[in-house]
């Protein structure tokens, strides 16, 4: 495939490292001939490494703290000049923790840091959407994706208050969407993806376990960050004009599965 996205101009937030969901994503969309600036909160830009992805995709980096109104109003009106004119896609590839990091249970949550869970990773959306929307900076048919994780819907001892901002996001995503597909014919999603091995994912103790379990429990196996990438380009694409305010399951059958033959296997072994 090429030329998908011919044409079409957005933001795409979160490439940390090469691994990250947003980093694939970048180098997808620019093939698929789709142009964007790239964001990150300045303290992950000390890493230094998005300049890399900014190199190839030749892309403009604009650093953003996701929670302040300031830096995203910032954000999306010089994107708008770098890019020249209104945009077609935003992706938010947004995640942290500070109990997670610190390793916290979920029985001894940190409130201070409870919220700024919420705050970085489900209300940034809100905030994304709220910003584009008074600025007026997204074209209609445009397409907004968040990233999620079926511990939205379904319990994990060890995603801790991560589980409650997914369900927020995707809730957001509901509100938001309809909201704006009425006022400018602006969809938005959120895709509920597979474990993946980047930064935010091998943080949480035990992913190597929850990851393999994944794996067996779905029909074609964990969708990696590469098929991620592909999926999020079809949702920026006009074939998906009439998808919005959806939780879009990318998880290789995993969440339709009660057990299957691999886990029955593994476990009478
Ligand atoms: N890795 C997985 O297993 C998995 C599974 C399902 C969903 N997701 C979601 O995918 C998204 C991307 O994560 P990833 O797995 O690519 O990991 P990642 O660590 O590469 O990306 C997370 C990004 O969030 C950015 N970020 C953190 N605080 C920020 C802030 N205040 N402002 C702006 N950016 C900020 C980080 O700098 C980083 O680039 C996240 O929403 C994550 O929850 C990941």
């Amino acid at each position: 495939m090429a030329n998908l996205l011919k044409g079409k101009k957005g933001i795409i937030f979160g490439a940390l490292d090469e691994n990250s969901i947003a980093w694939k994503t970048a180098l997808r969309i620019k093939e698929e001939g789709g142009e964007f600036t790239l964001t990150n909160a300045p303290i992950a830009m000390r890493l230094g490494t998005i300049n890399k992805l900014a190199e190839t995709c030749n892309a403009q980096v604009i650093p953003a703290d996701a929670t302040s109104e300031a830096d995203l109003n910032n954000l999306f009106t010089k994107s708008m000049e770098v890019l020249g004119g209104k945009l077609d896609f935003v992706l938010h590839s947004i995640g942290m923790s500070p109990n997670i990091r610190k390793g916290k249970e979920y029985g001894d949550m940190n409130y201070e840091w409870y919220l700024k869970t919420l705050d970085i990773s489900a209300l940034s959306f809100h905030k994304v959407l709220q910003t584009s929307e008074k600025l007026d900076a997204l074209n209609e048919w445009a397409s907004v994706v968040g990233l999620s994780y079926i511990a939205a819907q379904r319990a994990y001892p060890d995603y801790t208050d991560m589980a409650q901002a997914k369900a927020m996001l995707e809730s957001i995503a509901r509100s938001y969407g309809q909201r704006y597909g009425t006022k400018k014919k602006v969809r938005v999603n959120t895709i509920s993806q597979s474990p993946t091995k980047t930064t935010a994912g091998t943080g949480i103790s035990g992913f190597d376990v929850f990851f393999d379990f994944a794996d067996m429990m779905s029909p074609l196996g964990n969708a990696s960050a590469e098929d991620c990438a592909n999926y999020i380009a079809v949702m920026f694409s006009d074939y998906t004009r009439m998808v919005t305010m959806q939780n879009l399951m990318h998880d290789g059958g995993f969440s339709s599965s009660g057990i299957t033959n691999n886990l029955i296997e593994r476990l009478t072994k």
